[in-house]
């Protein structure tokens, strides 16, 4: 999916006495199709014989009646989202129009500002019309979409349809040949957007586009790396695919292996990798967009690239499905990558700690004591609570880039599904200023978050009677003393938690991974100071 922009400097459909000028300029251009808004008064301007004045009543003059018949059809009728698509007649020519469609999206009543969520659901609408069919590009007029003017409003605007363009356009195994494992899948034909605008809107477009064309790439990456099954996706290939990157981009990449690892004394990630035939690798990927010596911002990812359980062996059903238990991993990955690519001018480090758990007469045993790097011994209840395991030594190593804040991104507990379903990732933090900016982030690029709580009084079912700490809390707010665990190896700087196990992938018939929380990471990235 491409996208672009093109300025016509005087385009202005608010104002009749320049609609018409503007309507031709848009239409005269080569597109498969033009996509405009209207609003309700515009369709009940076009009922009325007597108004002369109108957007949609001087675009059905200038496309010789078309816009009139849909609405006679009823294909028109002005409710919010509503997406009318009129094809083509040999009288368009007359006028110039060189548009082979034109897409009617309408925005309901008009009202001054419209929450992000409408938009979301009017540029969805859009969105869905052009694709799956023979529309190849499309022209996009940016202000008659855009209520409420401000540049900061539009610019949150563009760079949502090209989120949701991107994610809509996404197809395993199309975008890297080489990774195509079915015979059948092919790219949708829908592959070119270009937002038009005017010069009011210029500047806010043009960011958007940066921006946004660069969180579809790393969302296409962590999806990739999501979907890729377990046998190709190992830690060793997380690694490559961050080295990879390095050539790409200013991205540095470093890439421990096991001596490594080792010596760093991280016994608790240890731990869990040595079930596995296949070696551990720990990720830091760098990008210095910011002065030397401004602290970072550090993002640790979850890369368990097949939980088993481990001794703990989990149950048979759907356990395919714990091939996105590296989704953490892949969405710092592709933040990382989306960052190099938008020339982010600020510090961001992107650590992953990455291993297969998996049961095996080298595994780790219930009952198992480990000390961290942290010093802090753990006593291993269940091999199945792994990923606090891989973790909290991650979370220990990145004290040395005395970060700013560090957000850490996980698949980490079942629970946090049967808590927030798959609308929101969990949210922990006692920071207050990270977490309203995390959940702004997430208002923002609809990536949404909610908080739960990490008070001392869940850390009690930590307890261990051998060692510092357990690697389980029981049942109980079983997302919670996850999150209590990790608190314990980030007290040295500003942290959050976010448990993206129940928004990571999709399961059942639409199974694949979403590509979250790259946008509400890249958001929160832009907007921190
Ligand atoms: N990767 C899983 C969490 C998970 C399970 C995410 C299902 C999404 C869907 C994690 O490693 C795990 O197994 N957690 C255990 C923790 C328990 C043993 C305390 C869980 O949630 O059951
Ligand atoms: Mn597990
Ligand atoms: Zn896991």
């Amino acid at each position: 999916m491409q996208f672009s922009n093109k300025i016509f400097p005087l385009a202005d459909l608010q104002h009749s006495k320049e609609q018409k000028a503007s309507l031709l300029m848009l239409l005269s251009q080569s597109s498969d199709c033009l996509v405009l808004a209207y609003s309700k008064s515009d369709v009940d301007a076009l009922a009325n014989p007597k108004s002369k004045t109108g957007l949609l009543v001087e675009l059905d003059r200038l496309l010789g009646g078309s816009v009139a018949s849909a609405q006679a059809l009823g294909d028109l009728d002005g409710k919010q989202a509503n997406a009318c698509m009129i094809r083509a007649e040999k009288t368009w020519a007359t006028h110039g129009v060189k548009a082979k469609r034109v897409l009617l999206i309408g925005l309901g009543e008009f009202v001054k500002s419209r929450g992000l969520d409408i938009y979301a659901k009017i540029a969805r609408a859009g969105l869905k019309a052009l694709s799956g069919g023979s529309i190849k590009n499309a022209l996009w007029y940016v202000p008659s979409f855009a209520l409420d003017v401000s540049q900061d409003n539009v610019e949150q605007e563009v760079r949502l349809t090209i989120q949701y363009a991107g994610d809509q356009a996404y197809r395993f195994g199309v975008r890297q040949p080489a990774l195509k494992f079915k015979a059948k899948d092919a790219a949708d034909s829908f592959a070119q957007l270009t937002f038009a605008g005017n010069e009011a809107c210029a500047k806010a477009i043009k960011s958007a586009i940066a921006e946004g064309s660069a969180l579809v790439e790393g969302m296409n990456l962590a999806k990739d790396l999501g979907n890729l099954p377990p046998n190709i996706c190992t830690p060793t290939y997380l690694g490559k695919t961050a080295q990879g990157l390095s050539k790409k981009t200013d991205l540095k990449v470093e890439v421990l292996g096991l001596k490594q690892i080792e010596a760093l004394g991280m016994g608790s990630f240890l731990a869990v990798a040595k079930g596995s035939d296949t070696p551990p690798q720990f990720i830091v990927m760098r990008h210095q967009g910011g002065k030397a010596g401004e602290a970072p911002i550090v993002l640790v990812g979850k890369g368990i690239t097949f939980d088993t359980g481990g001794i703990s062996l989990k149950p048979g059903e759907a356990m395919d499905e714990m091939k996105y238990d590296m989704c953490g991993a892949a969405s710092v990955i592709g933040t990382m990558y989306a960052v190099a690519l938008m020339k982010l001018k600020k510090n961001v480090i992107g650590v992953v700690p990455t291993c297969e758990n998996m049961p095996s007469g080298g595994a780790s045993r219930p009952g198992d004591i480990v000390k961290s790097m942290s010093g802090q011994t753990i006593e291993i209840l269940n091999t199945d609570a792994e990923g606090r395991l891989i973790l909290c030594d991650a979370l220990t190593y990145v004290e040395r880039f005395k970060p700013k804040a560090v957000i850490d991104v996980a698949t980490l507990t079942g629970a946090c599904v049967i808590a927030l379903g798959h609308v929101h990732s969990g949210l922990f933090s006692d920071d207050q200023e990270l977490v309203d900016a995390l959940s702004k982030a997430g208002q923002t690029s609809l990536d949404t978050v909610w908080r739960l709580p990490l008070d001392a009084a869940y850390h009690e079912q930590l307890k261990s009677n051998f060692a510092d700490v357990a690697n389980i809390g029981g049942r109980p707010a079983g997302s919670i003393t996850a999150a209590c665990f990790l608190s314990r190896f980030t007290e040295k700087y500003k942290w959050a938690h976010l448990d993206i196990a129940g928004t990571a992938w999709k399961s059942g018939a639409a199974k694949g991974a979403t590509g979250r929380p790259v946008p509400l990471l890249l958001n929160y990235l832009l907007e921190a100071r």
